[in-house]
């Protein structure tokens, strides 16, 4: 059974590879997706720690226990200079449905070896398991792009969060009908705060995002924000990690929040800078009620579940 803050087993026995992910309940199936780092740990000229870009892997469940292997959707580029070439740095993919179009939109984060081009990029699919086709990318409304999140509003309307002005901001960017796109309309929270990994969701009137500080691979204390309104009036409150390691965030990283049956859960990679491969990673149960938000650490909550 996969323990949180362990590295998981897929149900062929593997590791799992999906890195900087989420998971997406589509209709009676959960899928999850992230970054495969399935090769060796390396040191970019610029001394990034980094694993040259495989591809962006996915797994199935019906029950969030076990998971299935679907493969790799969206590959590496055998062409040089091409976004997704292996010297690239491709990160925290996010999958929607978009009802409309009836594709499923994926976003990442693109960039050089350096971090320096901090772009977005998109790929779209037919089915939740691909395979992805590659778009293009950009840099939202003038603006860089690292780490990033999709969240979709209560009328439909989704939105890019990502760290923007060298991750000294985060900047909130709509997109589209068909989600391939940015409209022009987008704003700026948290600004100086040097927040990153944001993971954001909704609960009774409030929108609330888990986000990180900036310190790269090693954990740092995770700070949660709130606003009544998703583009503006967004305040940092507090961490919400109870516990042993909470001013590390258990030694981990937000990379989403997702909702089943009812309840919002958190996950968290743990990250091994000597050999990315092998981290880990938690699904823990998150309580919010208005201004509180709590996050205790837990054995992975699905367990009793059937
Ligand atoms: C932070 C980001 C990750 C990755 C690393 C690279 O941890 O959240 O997605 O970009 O930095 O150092």
């Amino acid at each position: 059974m996969n323990k949180n803050g362990t590295l998981w087993y897929d149900t062929d026995g593997n590791p799992i590879q999906a890195h900087g992910g989420m998971i997406l309940p589509h209709g009676d199936t959960y899928y999850w997706y992230g970054e495969n780092k399935n090769g060796p740990t390396s040191l970019a000229p610029s001394g990034d720690i980094r694993v040259d870009f495989i591809g962006i892997s996915c797994y199935s469940s019906k029950n969030c226990i076990d998971w299935k292997n679907e493969g790799i959707v969206l590959p590496a580029s055998s062409a040089p200079g091409s976004d997704l070439y292996r010297d690239m740095v491709c990160e925290r993919p996010k999958v929607i449905y978009n009802q409309k179009t009836g594709k499923f939109v994926m976003w990442m984060h693109i960039d050089t070896p350096d971090y320096r081009s901090a772009r977005a990029g998109v790929a779209t699919a037919d089915a939740p398991t691909g395979p992805f086709t590659y778009l293009y990318s950009d840099i939202p409304n003038r603006s860089d792009c690292r780490d990033m999140t999709l969240f979709q509003d209560l009328d439909q309307r989704v939105y890019l969060i990502h760290s923007s002005d060298w991750n000294k901001t985060l900047r909130i960017s709509q997109l589209t009908d068909d989600y391939l796109h940015f409209t022009g309309v987008c704003t700026k929270i948290f600004p100086e705060q040097e927040r990153e990994a944001p993971a954001v969701f909704y609960h009774q009137g409030l929108y609330y995002m888990i986000t990180s500080g900036c310190t790269g691979w090693d954990a740092n204390s995770a700070l949660y924000g709130i606003s009544s309104n998703l583009l503006t009036g967004w305040k940092l409150i507090d961490n919400p990690c109870e516990g042993k390691n909470y001013r590390k965030t258990f030694y981990g990283q937000s990379t989403f929040v997702f909702e089943k049956d009812g309840h919002f859960y958190l996950m968290l990679d743990h990250w091994k800078p000597e050999n990315l491969k092998a981290s880990g990673y938690s699904i823990l149960p998150v309580t919010a009620d208005g201004m509180d938000l709590r996050i205790p650490f837990t054995e992975y909550p699905f367990q009793q579940t059937k």
